[in-house]
């Protein structure tokens, strides 16, 4: 497997006014932009072919993909190593396409755009607000589940009662794996008290290709959009042995943040930068003291 497609067309009306000219996508976790997290968690993963679904306004991403001679001859000038690597970086992780979703229809719509690209292979699905700690990737881990099962694959995570309405939720079995389920039914936002389980879809999927044909056929659900939450509903319902039928879960146990929230993108930055040689031990120090109150006006 070697493509992955990446939805970027959201507006990120939740971080207005940082995202009234800047796309979400961009926004600093640390010093990086919090898709190149995810591009470079595809690429660990062995894909090297990348597809943006985007929207308007998205051209910082483009520029940020790829090579900038001009800066590239300042830092060289210079003889600044380090940051001519960090500037060079983005531009190698992979090979990056771009297809426009024009109206967004909703993740499974953003998805079906992408059918032309993708061609007849099973691809990965990376959603940019969903931040997984690079000491905790889960894709390759996919990927293995799908060789073996042939179907699709759905990241999983438990999270408490009160938020599973924020999330696609999935009815699950256990199997002889641990970290491994067999997904019986998925609904794409279940009302608080009613999900099926505590188990959340997080952005991360393996999708067989018969997907496209299914989201070709699936109605706007959940928010009047086009769920890809119902299409693997109907996948996951398949007789076994038809194409493309099946739906696993792994389960995901890491560290992973939401960068489309404001407490979890917070935290984000606060647990990347601590865990940082360079940046962790006097940023500890400061929370440290902040924490227990010990500041006057003084401090920055
Ligand atoms: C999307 C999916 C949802 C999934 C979530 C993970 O929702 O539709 O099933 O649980 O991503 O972040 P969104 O966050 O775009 O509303």
């Amino acid at each position: 497997m070697r493509k992955a497609v990446i939805p970027v067309a959201g507006l990120g009306t939740r971080f207005l006014p940082a995202t009234k000219a800047t796309p979400k996508e961009m926004m600093p976790v640390v010093d990086k932009p919090a898709i190149q997290y995810v591009v470079e968690e595809a690429a660990a993963a062995g894909m090297d072919d990348l597809l943006f679904v985007t929207g308007r306004n998205k051209r910082a991403l483009e520029d940020h993909f790829d090579e900038n001679h001009e800066l590239e001859a300042v830092l060289a000038r210079k003889g600044s190593t380090a940051l001519l690597a960090a500037a060079r970086d983005p531009a190698s992780l992979a090979s990056i396409h771009y297809v426009r979703q024009g109206t967004p229809r909703g993740l499974g719509h953003a998805v079906a755009c992408a059918r032309i690209h993708v061609g007849d292979q099973p691809f990965a699905v990376l959603l940019g607000d969903d931040l997984i700690d690079p000491r905790d990737y889960i894709l390759t881990r996919m990927a293995q589940v799908h060789e073996r099962t042939g179907g699709s694959v759905i990241a999983l995570m438990a999270v408490p009662p009160s938020e599973i309405s924020l999330y696609g939720c999935a009815a699950v079995v256990p199997t002889a794996e641990a970290d491994v389920v067999a997904v019986t039914d998925l609904v794409e936002k279940p009302p608080a008290g009613s999900a099926p389980s505590q188990y959340a879809i997080i952005g991360r999927y393996v999708l067989t290709p018969q997907v496209f044909d299914v989201l070709d056929q699936t109605s706007p659900g959940s928010g009047g959009e086009i769920q890809l939450t119902d299409a693997l509903r109907v996948l996951a319902h398949r007789p076994v042995g038809s194409p493309g039928a099946g739906v696993t879960g792994v389960v995901f146990t890491g560290r992973r943040y939401d960068t489309g929230d404001k407490q979890s993108y917070l935290r984000s930055v606060v647990r990347i930068a601590v865990d940082r040689a360079d940046l962790g031990p006097p940023l500890r120090e400061y929370l440290r003291e902040l924490v227990a109150g010990d500041f006057d006006t003084s401090h920055g």
